[in-house]
């Protein structure tokens, strides 16, 4: 059998050979398909992409049926398990692992690019003293591309490469200076002594100690976080990357608009609400009458549901696990009872199991988060600091594809048929 697809259109009564590669039809093979001169030929439509491949992708290997992630081949649990988040940044920029000298340099390098400009911090101070962490976040990247011009040289390797470092680099720091505005105590420096969560812990939490000592648990805990949510494919906020770097603006522009991507609630948001939503339910005697809510279409069980997984989010059962080791440092969270109350609950529920709704990232993450002394705007800041190196690899590999041109998809017209204008006398 042949890997074609053969098609015929009833309207001509004409057929058509299509390939099928990687299986997939490719889009524009549909245009042959038309039925006279001065038609345009068939497109897909396909709102939110729900069965739409946009690129082809070495980085990230989802399996929503199995439940399996793998970053660059190596399962998402053996590098939670083994790795740093350092070194799965190292691993999603190059592509393979560091040797030792490798990662030694890499680590070097991001550590001595940790420091902002001095100006960011009178950037931050411009903003309202309760201005949400998101805000201030994706505004500054933003602005970064205003301190390095030379980013916008973006058909130069090393060029990017540098200002994938800095991002990297800089992310910590500007998250740790929006949550100290929040909190209206001084900025903290990098402390170049510490590991990458350890200076992040240090720039959050510093007070007037000469040395902040991260705390060991806390500091592996945070990185394994990191390592969770450092890519995950053609998310939402990745193809906005992808989208906003394929008209070739500079990477920190096109981050700030992935971040914005990221800040919505059905997004990256999802760790913020599922905190707000478990406050509201406010014990466990009231979980059931939330199902009954949530179940007569009455909002959403935040943190759970996923576009690609349709069983158990691989990520969500090594959060829970992490969760247990910072529980035994901080104390356990009230609200996780709660959490756990509903997981069992909507585990068992045909409305939940018929739609394939498991728990995902998201759901135990803002329990962690909180116990950490995270306030939850914080939470979704804490999901772009590790995301920013899944952002800035899906955008290489955009740059480096040769099939990849300015994105701009189509439409399916639905307006007006054309008319005159009609002066407004005569309306
Ligand atoms: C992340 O794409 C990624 O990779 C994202 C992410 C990453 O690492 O980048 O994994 C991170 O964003 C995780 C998802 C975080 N969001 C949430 O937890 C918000 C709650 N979840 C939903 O909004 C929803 O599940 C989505 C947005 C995650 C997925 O939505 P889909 O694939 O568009 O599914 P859908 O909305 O079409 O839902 C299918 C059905 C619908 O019911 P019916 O209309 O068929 O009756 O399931 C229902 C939905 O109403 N449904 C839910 C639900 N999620 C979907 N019902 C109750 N609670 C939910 N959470």
């Amino acid at each position: 059998m042949a890997d074609t697809l053969t098609v015929t259109d009833n309207r001509t009564g004409k057929t058509y050979e299509l390939p099928i590669t990687d299986g997939t039809v490719r889009a524009t093979d549909l245009r042959k398909i038309r039925t006279g001169a001065d038609d345009f030929g068939l497109t897909t439509y396909d709102p939110a992409f729900l069965n739409t491949a946009s690129c082809r992708s070495a980085i990230t290997y989802i399996d929503g049926d199995q439940g399996i992630l793998e970053y660059r081949g190596y399962p998402i649990e053996q590098l939670g398990e083994q790795s740093n988040f350092l070194e799965v940044a190292y691993l999603l920029w190059f592509g393979h692992l560091p040797s030792q000298a490798e990662y030694d340099a890499w680590a070097r390098t991001i550590t001595l690019h940790t420091m902002p400009h001095e100006n960011i911090k009178k950037f931050m101070e411009g903003f309202r003293y309760d201005a949400h962490p998101m805000g201030v976040f994706l505004s500054t990247v933003g602005a970064l591309s205003t301190f390095y011009p030379e980013a916008k040289q973006i058909g130069d390797a090393e060029l990017r490469r540098i200002q994938a470092i800095r991002l990297i680099a800089k992310v910590p720091s500007i998250a740790a200076y929006a949550f100290r505005h929040l909190k209206g105590q001084p900025f903290v420096y990098p402390d170049n002594d510490l590991s990458y969560t350890g200076n992040f812990l240090s720039m959050l939490f510093k007070m007037t100690e000469l040395k902040y000592q991260p705390h060991p648990v806390l500091e592996r805990a945070l990185d394994v976080l990191f390592i969770l949510h450092a890519d995950h494919e053609q998310n939402c906020s990745t193809s906005a990357m992808r989208g906003i770097g394929s008209s070739q603006v500079d990477p920190f522009s096109a981050l700030a608009g992935a971040a914005a991507a990221l800040y919505g609630p059905l997004h990256g948001g999802a760790n913020e609400a599922v905190l707000k939503m478990l406050a509201e339910i406010g014990s466990v005697q009231h979980v059931p009458a939330f199902i009954k809510k949530v179940k007569a279409g009455d909002g959403k069980l935040m943190g759970f549901g996923h576009r690609v997984y349709k069983s158990y989010d691989p990520r969500a059962k090594m959060v829970k696990k992490t969760a247990d080791m910072v529980f035994d440092v901080t104390g356990r969270n009230p609200l996780t009872d709660i959490a756990l109350e509903l997981e069992r609950i909507a585990l068992e529920d045909d409305y939940f199991i018929s739609r394939k709704l498991y728990p995902n990232v998201d759901f135990y993450s803002g329990l962690i988060y909180q116990a950490m002394g995270f306030p939850m705007e914080m939470f979704t800041v804490l999901f772009a600091i590790p995301r920013t190196a899944g952002w800035i690899s899906q955008w290489e590999e955009m740059l480096r594809d040769p099939e990849q041109k300015i994105s701009r998809p189509r439409q399916v017209y639905t307006g007006a048929p054309r008319r005159d204008y009609v002066a407004i006398a005569n309306r």
